[in-house]
């Protein structure tokens, strides 16, 4: 597999951080300054997520119930929902209901990113669940495949994030992006054909998938199966596009 970079599930390796969080890195080093983390923890444990004063990051809670504390705010997730901390300003406390899962992913502020910052960002810490997420179409996607914006673009500098959901039969057509590396994630239930430059995977619960950029993509999903996915996308810097 040459053009899409994959990771199953099951090859995972998880390692316990000093906060109590299980953690596995997927596809390393696919970008630079880029993470991409499944984290878990555990039902009725208490963690302290990790922050950074120079990196932007995005908490995407997948499965189970938690809820997270602030220094003046909770938030009930009961749902998959986006939390974004206020960088290294506060303490942000997760406390499982249930065993939870989410996706950490984290991209190093370059000089630009900081400019932007500085002259606008959205409000943190932010929350969203999915269900609140804005509804959107694109010219490419049938309207019974449903396209979620859970981050939109530069609203944290150069990340955006968006969820697809639908049932098959059904597909997408191919389209490419020449500005923006994109990562997939397969949400509980999920199974579907991810086609990308001439090649093709089986995308399942729990996998990761990254392709670069100009890629030509599509997806189908085949009749008594389900598309699930959360994409995360990064921004080419200016000076590289
Ligand atoms: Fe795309």
């Amino acid at each position: 597999m040459g053009i899409i970079k994959y990771q199953k599930k099951e090859d995972m390796k998880f390692e316990t951080l000093p906060n109590g969080v299980r953690r596995a890195e997927m596809l390393e080093g696919m970008v630079d300054g880029v993470h991409t983390y499944k984290c878990q923890v555990k039902a009725g444990d208490t963690v302290e997520l990790e922050t950074f004063g120079d990196t932007t990051q995005l908490i995407y809670v997948t499965s189970g119930e938690c809820y997270i504390t602030t220094k003046d705010k909770a938030f009930m997730i009961t749902e998959p929902s986006l939390f974004i901390p206020n960088m290294d300003l506060e303490k942000n406390v997760m406390h499982a209901v249930t065993d939870v899962e989410y996706l950490q992913l984290t991209c190093f502020m370059l000089p630009e990113d900081k400019e932007w910052w500085k002259k606008w960002h959205i409000s943190l810490p932010r929350f969203c669940p999915l269900s609140q997420c804005i509804q959107y179409t694109e010219s490419f996607r049938p309207d019974a495949i449903k396209a979620y914006s859970i981050l939109d673009t530069h609203w944290v500098t150069r990340m955006t994030m968006g969820a697809i959901i639908g049932k098959g039969p059904n597909k997408a057509d191919p389209h490419s992006h020449d500005n923006l590396y994109q990562w997939y994630y397969g949400m509980p239930g999920t199974k579907f054909l991810y086609r990308a430059g001439g090649e093709e995977i089986v995308l399942s619960e729990g996998d990761f998938a990254f392709i670069p950029i100009n890629v030509e993509h599509a997806i189908e999903i085949e009749e008594n199966e389900n598309v699930n996915y959360v994409w995360f996308e990064i921004e080419v810097p200016k000076g590289q596009q």
